[in-house]
C-alpha cells in the first residue's frame, strides 16, 4: 500500500489524481489540501491554503504529489525532495522557480522525482535505463494552443473564452492560458533543463497538433524514440502514483487501423514571444526563471481578471524582466524576495484596478 498525499486535490489534476487512486487498491489517500475549496473528509488530514509542510510530517506519505498551481507549490516541492520522499511533480513552476534549490536538495534527499507532465513522463520513460552518454537530445512537443493558426493582428482581439478553448488538453484556467501563450512550454523547457540535466541548446520544442506524440529523445547513433498516447492525464498520473508498476488505466489502447496522421513543425517565436523569453530566462539562470515564473503568473491572472488584452501577457512580462537583477538563490529566502520582486515590477506596470 502506498501512501498518497495530494496537494491541489480539488484541481483538474486533483480530481483525475483521485479518480486514479480510487481505481487503485495499492494507492491510499492519507493527506490532501486545497488553496480556498473546502475540502473536509477528502482525506484522513486536510488542510485549506497555507504551507502544508507540517500536514506532510504528520502524513509521513510515500509519495507527494504536488499539483497545486503556480509559485504556490514551491515549498512541499523543497520538502519532498529534502526528505528523500517521492516527489510525483505536476506542479511545473515550482521546479522552474526554484531549479538549482531543487536540485541541490534533490540530490541530498536521494529520493525519486516523477514528473508528471506528459511531455516529461513521456522523457522520463524514454529515457529510463539508458546510459546518459548515448542520449543527443530531446524533443518537447505542444499542441499550439487554440491560436496557433492566428496571425498577430488577429491575436490583438483575442479573448479570455476563446484562450481557454484548448484544442487537445482540459486543464486549470492559468495552464490553459500559458498553453495559448506557449508560456507553458517555455516553463517546461526549464523544468526539462532541471529533471534531466541537459543544456538549453539540446532541448527542442516543435509544435504537434495532436497531441499524440508526448515527447522524443535523440540518440547518438541516429535513432530516436518516441512516446505515444491519447492526451488524457490519468496517464502520466497512474504512471507517476505507481512506478514503477504499471498498472491498467481505463484510457483505450492507441488505434492506428482508423488512420493518424503525426504532423510536427517549428513554433513561431514571433507571434509566441514567451518561449522565446522563458528560453532566455533559463539560459540567464539564477533567479531569472523564477521572476520570468512570477511575472508570467501576475499577468496571467491580469488577463483572466480582463485587465489586460492577450498580447500585453507577453509585453508586460518582457517589460518586468527588464528591471530584473538575477541573482543566485542561495536558500528560500533569497526565492521567496526573488519571486516578489517580479511580482511587484509586473504590478507597477498595471493600471490599477
Ligand atoms: N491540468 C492539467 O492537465 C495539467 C497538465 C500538466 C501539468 N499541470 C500542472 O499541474 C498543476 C495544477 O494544474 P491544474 O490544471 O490542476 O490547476 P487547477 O485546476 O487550477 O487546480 C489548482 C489546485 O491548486 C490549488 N491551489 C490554488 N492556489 C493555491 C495556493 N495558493 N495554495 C495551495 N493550493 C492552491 C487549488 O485549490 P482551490 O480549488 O481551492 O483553488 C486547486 O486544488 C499546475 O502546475 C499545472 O501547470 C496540469
Amino acid at each position: 500500500m502506498k501512501r498518497i498525499a495530494l496537494l491541489g486535490a480539488t484541481g483538474s489534476i486533483g480530481r483525475q489524481a483521485i479518480e486514479v487512486i480510487d481505481a487503485n487498491p495499492d494507492l491510499e489517500l492519507v493527506a490532501a489540501t486545497s488553496g480556498s475549496t473546502p475540502i473536509d473528509g477528502l482525506a484522513p488530514l486536510t488542510q485549506v491554503g497555507g504551507d502544508p509542510t507540517e500536514l506532510l510530517e504528520r502524513a509521513e506519505p510515500d509519495v507527494v504529489l504536488n499539483a497545486t498551481v503556480g509559485f504556490a507549490g514551491v515549498r512541499a516541492t523543497l520538502w519532498s525532495l529534502e526528505r528523500g520522499v517521492t516527489l510525483a511533480l505536476a506542479n511545473k513552476e515550482s521546479l522552474v522557480a526554484a531549479g538549482e534549490l531543487a536540485v541541490a536538495a534533490w540530490a541530498r534527499g536521494g529520493g525519486l522525482l516523477l514528473p508528471v507532465d506528459s511531455e516529461h513522463s513521456a522523457v522520463f520513460q524514454c529515457l529510463e535505463g539508458r546510459p546518459r552518454e548515448t542520449v543527443d537530445s530531446i524533443v518537447l512537443t505542444a499542441s499550439g494552443g487554440p491560436f496557433r493558426d492566428r496571425s498577430r493582428a488577429e491575436l490583438e482581439s483575442a479573448g479570455v473564452e476563446e484562450a481557454l478553448a484548448h484544442p487537445t488538453w482540459s486543464m486549470g484556467p492559468k495552464i490553459t492560458v500559458d498553453s495559448a501563450t506557449l508560456a507553458n512550454k517555455g516553463l517546461e523547457l526549464i523544468e526539462a533543463h532541471f529533471l534531466f540535466d541537459l543544456p538549453y541548446e539540446r532541448i527542442e520544442v516543435v509544435v504537434h497538433p495532436t497531441s499524440v506524440v508526448h515527447a522524443l529523445v535523440r540518440f547518438r547513433d541516429g535513432a530516436a524514440l518516441a512516446h505515444l498516447g491519447y492526451p488524457d492525464m490519468r496517464i502520466p498520473i497512474s504512471f507517476a502514483l505507481a512506478y514503477p508498476d504499471r498498472p491498467a488505466t481505463p484510457i483505450p489502447s492507441l488505434d492506428l487501423s482508423a488512420g493518424m496522421t503525426l504532423e510536427f513543425g517549428a513554433p513561431d517565436l514571433e507571434r509566441f514571444p514567451l518561449l522565446r523569453l522563458a528560453r532566455e530566462a533559463g539560459e540567464r539562470g539564477g533567479t531569472f526563471p523564477c521572476a520570468f515564473n512570477a511575472a508570467n503568473e501576475i499577468a496571467v491572472s491580469a488577463f483572466l481578471a480582463g485587465r489586460i488584452g492577450y498580447l500585453d501577457i507577453a509585453t508586460l512580462v518582457e517589460s518586468a524582466l527588464s528591471e530584473i537583477v538575477g541573482e543566485p538563490a542561495r536558500d528560500l529566502a533569497d526565492l521567496m524576495e526573488a519571486d516578489a520582486e517580479a511580482r511587484r515590477a509586473t504590478e507597477g506596470r498595471l493600471a490599477p484596478a
